[in-house]
């Protein structure tokens, strides 16, 4: 039987902790043969610890056969130690009122020392995955924290959006979700990511034609992809949890274990791709084979679509320019 491989989750107690962790557990992430140690991070405050400690019950009372391990920790540097894999969603959201500086300061302070945390003892292999919000700066500021790991081992959640536009599509054509390829989701985790199947083909056949309408392109779909998170908040008084700890098990799972040549969406260190300058962490069509993700290149990028990457770039832009003093 495989050898373990660690695991470490930070803002375990949370919502998206407790829909994430007993899938870990379970085998969905790295596979139904691999073991896992799960290493679990909270901030030391009491009653999140005695949250997590409560979580920890619920998984020792599911018998998981494949959990080989399970920690709780209120300090990166004993979470992180040897992890093969960071799940990184402890973070603090932009609240109501909140002013841009503060929600900067604020995560460059945790993603700093958590990225500091992963360069001193994590594997030196680690694949990490920043799913916090803002999601792909907390990366960046993670990665420019790390200067002895890989850079490219640092990546952003993009695959929420990406599972949002599938399902729109699916609904829009009435073909099943998992007939569609070729999907593509480009920039920032935020309103402005741009959600493109210019390229996606159901069964074949092109998913642009099938739908043939721009307006319903620019006036329904990006708005509703890009507003999903909101009208979620709106109906649940909650944000996303489930769905999006969903797609933190399909970003690792396809990361570590392939994707069959299937396009993904992944938020990554760019290196010039598609004009996007070196290190902004982008969203990215990829395919991913023994364990390495590849972008997928050459795309045509026509008059829209540019406008809309150049949008959803400049966002970022903004946002890693004003951390970089903390870094
Ligand atoms: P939550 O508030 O229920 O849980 C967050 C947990 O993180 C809390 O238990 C908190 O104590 C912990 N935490 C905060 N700072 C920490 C630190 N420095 N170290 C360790 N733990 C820490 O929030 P929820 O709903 O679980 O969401 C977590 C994050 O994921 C939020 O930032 C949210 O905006 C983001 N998110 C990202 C999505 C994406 O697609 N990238 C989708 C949905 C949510």
């Amino acid at each position: 039987s495989k050898k373990p491989v660690r695991v470490a989750v930070t803002g375990a107690a949370g919502q998206i902790g407790y829909a994430l962790l007993f899938r870990i557990a379970s085998g969905e992430m790295l596979g139904k043969d691999q073991p896992v140690i799960l290493q679990l991070l909270e901030i030391p405050d009491e009653k999140a610890q005695k949250a997590l400690k409560g979580v920890m019950m619920e998984i020792d009372d599911c018998a998981f056969p494949l959990l080989a391990g399970m920690e709780a920790h209120s300090d990166p540097m004993t979470a992180f130690k040897d992890t093969d894999y960071a799940l990184l969603v402890g973070s603090r959201p932009r609240g109501p009122g909140m002013e841009r500086a503060e929600l900067l300061a604020i995560n460059g302070a945790i993603f700093t020392a958590q990225g500091k945390a992963l360069n001193a003892v994590a594997s030196r292999d680690v694949k990490v995955l920043v799913v916090g919000n803002p999601a792909n700066t907390n990366a960046y500021i993670a990665m420019k924290s790390a200067p002895d790991l890989k850079p490219g081992n640092f990546t952003a959640m993009l695959r929420l959006d990406h599972n949002r536009a599938a399902s729109q599509i699916a609904a829009k054509t009435g073909k099943p979700v998992a007939s569609i390829k070729q999907l593509a989701v480009w920039g920032n985790h935020s309103p402005t990511m741009y959600a493109d199947y210019r390229f996606a083909t159901i069964d074949g056949a092109s998913v642009k034609d099938m739908i043939n309408d721009q307006a319903w392109n620019k006036d329904v779909f990006l708005p509703t992809v890009g507003k999903r998170g909101a009208a979620i908040i709106e109906a649940r008084g909650l944000s996303s949890a489930a769905s999006a700890a969903n797609a933190a098990i399909d970003h690792m799972r396809d990361w570590a274990l392939g994707t069959n040549g299937e396009w993904v969406t992944m938020g990554i260190p760019s290196k010039g791709w598609y004009g996007i300058p070196k290190d902004i962490m982008f969203g990215f069509p990829v395919t991913c084979e023994n364990g390495e993700y590849k972008v997928v290149e050459g795309l045509e990028i026509d008059a829209f679509s540019q406008e809309c990457i150049d949008k959803t770039l400049a966002e970022l832009q903004g946002e890693q320019d004003g951390v970089k003093h903390l870094l």
